[in-house]
C-alpha cells in the first residue's frame, strides 16, 4: 500500500521539459509540416551540422536510433562474419545486437567495478586475430578510460567505436564524446539527455569518407536517387524529429549542468548513509549524469520502499549481456564476469532529469535515509 507523501518524484519528467519549450517545438514542428518535406531535407541536415558542432566532429550523419547508428558504423568498417567485436559486459543489449546483427561475435570483457567503464586492463586478454573493433561505452553519461582505451586500439590496429548513447555533451580531457574514436554513436530516444519525440540517433566521425558512405547506407544505399552503389538500409533521421533535435539542442548545455548540479546535491546528502556506494570518476572527465547510481546490497528492498513513497528508479540494467538468454550461444556463464553481475545485482538508478526541484531532492534523500535509519 503506497504510503501518502506530499512530494512525488518520478524517474524522468518529460512533461516538465515540454512545458519549458513548448512554443518553440511546436514552431519547428510546423515548419516541416507546412513544408510537407519529412524525409531528411533542411531540417535534419541543419541539425547534422549544429550536433557535429556541438561534439566537436566534421560531420555528424542522423539516423534512426542508437541502435542502428551502432549497425551503420559499423557496417561503414565493412565488420560481418568472422569478426570480433570487443564492448563490455555491463551495456544496453544494443551494443551487442549492432555487432551480432552483422554476423559478428561480441567479445565481452568486464568493467571497473568502481568507474562501471570498461575495464582496459581486461581488454588485451580478449584480444584475438579476429578482433576488429572495440566499442567502449561511456556508461551514465561518464567516459570510459579512452587513453588506454585508445593505446590498446592503437597498439593492436583496432577501430573504436564509441557508443555514446548515454553521453551526449560529456567530455574527456576537455573534448567531447563522439569525437574521440573513429566514429561515435549517439541514441536520441526520448529519456535521453538529448531525446526525440520518438527514436532517433546520430553517428559522428571526422572522417569525411566515412561520413559519405553513412549517408548511402542510411538511405538504402544511394549514391544519388535510385543508383544504389551498395546494400543498405532505411534508418533515417525523421525529418520531424531533427526539428525537435535543433531546438533541444540548444537547452542541452544548460539541462546537462542542471544534473550535474542535482548529482553532485544527491552525493553530497547520501554520502556515508548505510551500505550505499557511488559511481567513481574516470579523471578529467565531465560527466553528464544521463543516470545517478547507487549501489546496495540492498537494492530491491530499497527501490520498493521508494516505489511506497511515490519515488520512481530505474535498473540499468538487471542482467549483463552475457546472461541474456538471447546471447546463450555465445558460450559465456555466470561467474565470467563478476564486477558486472555484482553490479547488475546491486546498483540503482535515482531520479535524475534538469527540472528536478530541491523539494524532490530532498523527499528522495529522506526516503533513503528513512530506509536505513
Ligand atoms: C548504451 C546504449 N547503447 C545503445 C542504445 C540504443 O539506443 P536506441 O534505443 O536509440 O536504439 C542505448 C539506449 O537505448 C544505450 O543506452
Amino acid at each position: 500500500m503506497p504510503v501518502a507523501t506530499a512530494v512525488t518524484v518520478p524517474f524522468v519528467d518529460l512533461k516538465a521539459q515540454y512545458a519549458a519549450i513548448r512554443e518553440e517545438v511546436r514552431a519547428a514542428i510546423d515548419r516541416v509540416l507546412e513544408s510537407a518535406g519529412f524525409i531528411l531535407g533542411p531540417a535534419v541536415a541543419e541539425f547534422e551540422e549544429a550536433f557535429a558542432a556541438f561534439c566537436g566532429t566534421r560531420e555528424a550523419v542522423g539516423v534512426s536510433s542508437g541502435l542502428d547508428a551502432l549497425r551503420l558504423a559499423l557496417m561503414a568498417i565493412d565488420i560481418g562474419p568472422g569478426d570480433e567485436v570487443i564492448l563490455p559486459a555491463n551495456t544496453y543489449i544494443a551494443t551487442a545486437l549492432a555487432v551480432s546483427a552483422l554476423g559478428a561475435r561480441p567479445v565481452l570483457v568486464d568493467c571497473d567495478p568502481r568507474t562501471y567503464e570498461i575495464d582496459p586492463e581486461r581488454i588485451a586478454a580478449a584480444i584475438t586475430p579476429r578482433t576488429r573493433v572495440i566499442i567502449p561505452v561511456h556508461l551514465a553519461g561518464q567516459p570510459a578510460a579512452m587513453d588506454a582505451v585508445l593505446a590498446i586500439a592503437a597498439r593492436h590496429g583496432l577501430a573504436v567505436i564509441e557508443d555514446a548513447a548515454q553521453a551526449h555533451g560529456a567530455l574527456y580531457r576537455g573534448r567531447p564524446c563522439g569525437s574521440l574514436g573513429l566514429m561515435g554513436c549517439f541514441s536520441f530516444y526520448p529519456g535521453k539527455n538529448l531525446g526525440a519525440y520518438g527514436d532517433g540517433g546520430a553517428v559522428t566521425t571526422n572522417d569525411l569518407e566515412l561520413a559519405a558512405r553513412l549517408r548511402r547506407l542510411r538511405d538504402y544505399g544511394q549514391r544519388v536517387k535510385c543508383e544504389h552503389v551498395e546494400q543498405g538500409l532505411n534508418a533515417r533521421l525523421d525529418a520531424l524529429q531533427a526539428a525537435v533535435l535543433n531546438v533541444k539542442l540548444r537547452y542541452l548545455p544548460a539541462w546537462n549542468a542542471a544534473r550535474a548540479r542535482h548529482a553532485e546535491t544527491y552525493r553530497a546528502m547520501l554520502e556515508g548513509v548505510g551500505d550505499l556506494a557511488f559511481q567513481q570518476r574516470v579523471p578529467e572527465t565531465t560527466h553528464i549524469y544521463h543516470l545517478f547510481v547507487v549501489e546496495t546490497d540492498h537494492r530491491d528492498a530499497l527501490q520498493q520502499h521508494l516505489a511506497e513513497r511515490g519515488i520512481a528508479t530505474g535498473i540499468h540494467y538487471p542482467v549483463p549481456i552475457h546472461l541474456q538468454p538471447a546471447y546463450a550461444a555465445l558460450g559465456y556463464r555466470c561467474g565470467d564476469f563478476p564486477a558486472a553481475e555484482r553490479l547488475a545485482r546491486r546498483m540503482l538508478s535515482l531520479p535524475m532529469y534538469a527540472e528536478l526541484q530541491p523539494e524532490q531532492i530532498a523527499a528522495v534523500v529522506a526516503a533513503v535515509r528513512e530506509f536505513y535509519s
